[in-house]
């Protein structure tokens, strides 16, 4: 489908926040059979920040959009659409993006959660963008937040050391003459291959009761290997549609900003789509796979470090749980 519209939608503002207590890798090997070094060299995971007892998936998320709607100059009540990208709500129901809404007092929004794991936040974005470019909407604050360290075996050392807790945010609203635009998007899902990671327990197909309580089946479960090869390929795809789409070359790109799961997984990605390493942002040696958190708080980190000016092209790419999968190009 053509992504001709009348109204561009561009990014007016990011913001993130990551809760302050640091888990090290060192820490971590105090009381799971781990080393610093396996989970350095095999991920490029240093450390990840785990969210306080009574910090929630929906306090990271205001946090992270309150910064958002700062840089965006918009005010809470102005905000028509909220969406929240998320595997760890709050609560089953209702969705996380209504204690955003009420935290935010943001009482004109319509809210409402997005479940595609680590593509949440670019299924969020489309979503937007067609809402906003179809007039619907003027604007929307579209969320990735996690408290994956609720979700986590935190016996299971295959897992536990991956992932981590924090939230990034960003205001989408229709651009002006000269302003940025959101150029093309990607989403896709294989629902052939639920199998390779989810948490099989706490949904209606297995209910948490007394006598499953101590199987840790709330807990993310991974068949990692093959998740790393589906991972590649689909991000390698999904990128080089949406640069095609856009008309541009590798070399136009100023910042690829990929899914932070696994530095090899960037690397690899990096290098099929002839993105030289020093254009491709990391920052997952400090917080660790955030899921549906990482790109949005890639994106804020990269954009307040200067990474990209406005004008310049960048490109999001990533990958989760579902399978899911989805890339944006943008103009900034
Ligand atoms: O965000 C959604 C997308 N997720 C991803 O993209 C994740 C993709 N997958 C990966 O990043 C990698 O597959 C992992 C980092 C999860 C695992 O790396 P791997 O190189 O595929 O290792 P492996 O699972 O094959 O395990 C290799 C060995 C095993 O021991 P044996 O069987 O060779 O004796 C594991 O038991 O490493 C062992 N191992 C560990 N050792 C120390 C597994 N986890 C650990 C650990 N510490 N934490």
């Amino acid at each position: 489908m053509s992504e001709a519209s009348a109204i561009e939608v561009c990014i007016a503002g990011t913001g993130s926040y990551l809760p302050e207590k640091i888990l090290t890798n060192e820490e971590l090997s105090t009381f799971v059979d781990t080393t610093d070094e396996w989970i350095f060299t095999r991920t490029g995971i240093k450390e990840r920040r785990i969210a306080a007892e009574g910090e929630f998936t929906s306090h990271m998320a205001s946090k992270a959009a309150e910064r958002a709607l700062e840089q965006a100059g918009l005010a809470a009540e102005e905000i028509e659409l909220i969406i929240v990208a998320t595997i760890t709500p709050d609560t089953l129901t209702p969705a996380t993006a209504c204690y955003v809404q009420q935290k935010l007092g943001a009482n004109k929004a319509v809210a409402f959660d997005i479940s595609a794991a680590c593509s949440g936040f670019l299924y969020a974005m489309k979503i937007s963008k067609r809402m906003i470019s179809s007039g619907a909407f003027k604007n929307a604050l579209i969320i990735g937040a996690e408290k994956l360290s609720a979700f986590v075996n935190w016996e299971d050392r295959a897992t536990c050391v991956l992932f981590g807790d924090g939230a990034g945010a960003a205001v989408l609203r229709a651009a002006g003459p000269g302003e940025g635009a959101i150029l093309a998007t990607e989403m896709g899902t294989d629902g052939n291959l639920t199998h390779l990671l989810n948490i099989p327990g706490g949904g209606s197909a297995c209910p948490i009761t007394i006598n499953n309580a101590g199987d840790h089946l709330a807990s993310l479960s991974m068949l990692g290997k093959e998740v790393f090869k589906h991972a590649v390929n689909r991000m390698k795809e999904a990128a080089e549609k949406v640069i095609a789409r856009a008309g541009l070359e590798p070399e136009d790109i100023a910042c690829v900003i990929p899914h932070q799961a696994n530095l090899r997984i960037i690397d690899a990605i990096a290098d099929r789509l002839a993105v030289p390493n020093d254009r491709v942002f990391v920052n997952l040696h400090k917080y660790g796979n955030t899921s549906a958190a990482a790109v949005a708080i890639a994106l804020d980190e990269a954009n307040r470090e200067g990474k990209f000016k406005r004008g310049d092209k960048i490109v999001l790419v990533v990958f989760g749980a579902g399978l899911t999968w989805a890339a944006a190009a943008v103009r900034w």
